[in-house]
């Protein structure tokens, strides 16, 4: 009875693991083959700026690293007199920042000096309305007289800051790279002002990688820009004004050898499941699911605006990933620790409103990171909604779910509960009720527990509740769950003329686990359907 007006059921939330408590102390932080560290390592200390490592800028321009705009091989052509040759595009770029800005139009014709392929496509739209109707005249003038000139010499700065060249993270490849808040802040600023090279198209040798020049943010008259410029001015207002002191780890992580899911003997973990609340609150200290594209970020820098890239806005240390993650592959995540919230959001998609900037107090561990552990995993998109059922589907999700909650050589019980939701089940269209077993099932067999955030669906929460309180006191294995699965796909899904299966699966699950005798009414399914 109680139940109905309950906002959550199952373990109470403060029984779930989290970080800083729930973890031993952290090896000394150390460069080594698989790990590139682009700051002092000796030299890092609570509160401190992180120095750059090395102290010159050491220039690359090869296909194992990001292509930086101050490289001296980052060069423009130029039409001359006696025939065309070519300039430096880093002094371009600086005489074209240097000279300062009065209005948006400035901005823009700044970018477009140093990207005059573009004149014609770019669009910088959302910029003008930002400072022409949507802030208010102490606030344009704060931005083109504090805030754009130290965006500018904060983007300036790569060749002293990012001396380190970045290695890119390619597929198949497990590799981590930690970089210092500065040095992101700095990456980003370039970003702002669209001046990685190589990146606006993608035709180029960067095809397989996300976006990261911002041009299209500054596109179209859709309110979702002005609210997405808002809040990111705010992150650059935010670093310019005090320089971040943290670390940030991005860790590339494949996934070799995938469970046997048919043999598997593991039992359901914890569950504490609510209809209230978000991942990034109340799962604080917990690894938090990112619902990720296969290019991470997704659309952050363009029209998007779901839980992906509200995450990135708000957390916009997220989008300097895109500077250098490969798009991810069926088996593969991408695990970031350390970055900081900057700003305060409501609504959701149409509804996104930046509120206020966010003052983040979790605590850093030793390396300096916040201990904000997000993991990008990116679900199958379907537009079928029976497919999802197929067994090689359920197996590329359990794989991707068990890739992001696995860790190697991890203790279970110094691991972080899973906080997420209803991952794949919004703009990728996939079932809420399969895809938290599927989640279930992989972090149970990657040992840690789950907070599930239903996004205001109480009867998710119940229904979802319900069966986990079911398979746990049945002792239903995954390897048992998943061969149940299968039979769903096979007994129900594969007969249905309809576009939606005649049996839920929940029913399916709780008639088929109760009596495993093949007496049950499903059995006759396929005659029927
Ligand atoms: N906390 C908990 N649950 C949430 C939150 C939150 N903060 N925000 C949303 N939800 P969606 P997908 C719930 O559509 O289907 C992006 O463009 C809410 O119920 O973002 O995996 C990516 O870049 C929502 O409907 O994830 C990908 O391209 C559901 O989670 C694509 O979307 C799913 O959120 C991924 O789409």
């Amino acid at each position: 009875v109680n139940n109905l007006k309950k906002e959550w059921l199952g373990t109470p939330i403060n029984e779930l693991n989290r970080m800083p408590q729930c973890a031993p102390p952290l090896s000394h932080l150390k460069a080594v083959p698989n790990h590139t560290i682009t700051v002092r390592t000796d030299l890092l200390r609570e509160g401190v700026v992180p120095v750059p490592y090395p102290t010159k800028f050491k220039d690359a321009w090869d296909d194992m690293s990001v292509k930086m705009p101050c490289s001296e091989k980052n060069l423009f052509p130029m039409e001359t007199e006696d025939g065309s040759s070519v300039q430096s595009r880093w002094e371009l770029i600086r005489t074209a920042l240097k000279g300062g800005f009065k209005s948006s139009l400035d901005v823009r014709d700044s970018i477009l000096r140093y990207n005059t392929a573009h004149t014609k496509r770019w669009d910088f739209t959302a910029l003008n309305l930002l400072c022409t109707e949507y802030l208010e005249p102490c606030e344009v003038q704060n931005l083109f007289e504090v805030i754009l000139p130290a965006m500018v010499d904060l983007a300036l700065s790569a060749p002293r800051l990012c001396t380190m060249p970045i290695p890119l993270l390619k597929s198949r490849r497990n590799h981590s790279l930690t970089l210092s808040q500065e040095q992101i802040a700095c990456l980003l600023a370039n970003a702002f002002f669209c001046t990685f090279p190589r990146r606006n198209s993608r035709k180029s040798e960067y095809g397989n990688y996300p976006e990261i020049n911002f041009y299209r943010l500054f596109e179209s008259s859709s309110p979702r820009k002005i609210e997405k410029l808002k809040t990111l001015l705010c992150y650059f207002r935010r670093v310019t004004q005090t320089k971040p002191v943290g670390l940030v780890t991005f860790t590339r992580q494949t996934l070799n050898n995938p469970p046997h899911w048919e043999s598997s003997q593991s039992q359901l973990t914890r569950l504490h499941i609510t209809s209230k609340g978000a991942i990034e609150d109340d799962g604080y200290g917990m690894l938090q699911v990112d619902f990720a594209n296969m290019f991470v970020g997704g659309g952050v820098t363009g029209h998007g605006l779901v839980q992906e890239e509200i995450r990135f806005l708000i957390n916009p240390e997220l989008i300097v990933s895109r500077l250098f993650t490969e798009a991810l592959e069926n088996n593969e995540c991408l695990i970031i620790t350390g970055t900081e919230q900057y700003s305060k959001y409501s609504g959701y998609a149409e509804s996104y409103k930046w509120n206020d900037s966010h003052k983040d107090e979790t605590p850093r561990d030793d390396w300096q990171r916040r201990c904000t552990e997000i993991v990008a995993i990116d679900a199958l998109r379907y537009r079928n909604f029976l497919e999802q059922f197929l067994p090689e589907k359920i197996t590329r999700e359990l794989n991707k779910a068990y890739c992001g909650f696995f860790r190697n050589n991890a203790n279970r019980k110094h691991l972080s509960a899973v906080a997420t939701g209803n991952w794949g089940c919004g703009a990728f269209g996939g079932d809420t009720r399969l895809k938290v077993l599927i989640q279930l099932m992989a972090a149970a067999e990657a040992g840690r527990d789950v907070a599930y955030f239903t996004f205001g669906d109480a009867e998710l929460m119940k229904d979802v509740h319900k069966m986990h309180t079911f398979l746990t006191e049945r002792q239903v294995t995954v390897g048992r769950l998943y061969s149940l699965l299968n039979q769903y796909s096979t007994v129900v899904c594969k007969n249905c003329n309809t576009t939606r299966p005649d049996i839920s699966l929940y029913r399916f699950i709780y008639e088929k686990a109760y009596s495993p005798t093949p007496t049950s009414v499903l059995d006759s399914a396929k005659d029927s359907g």
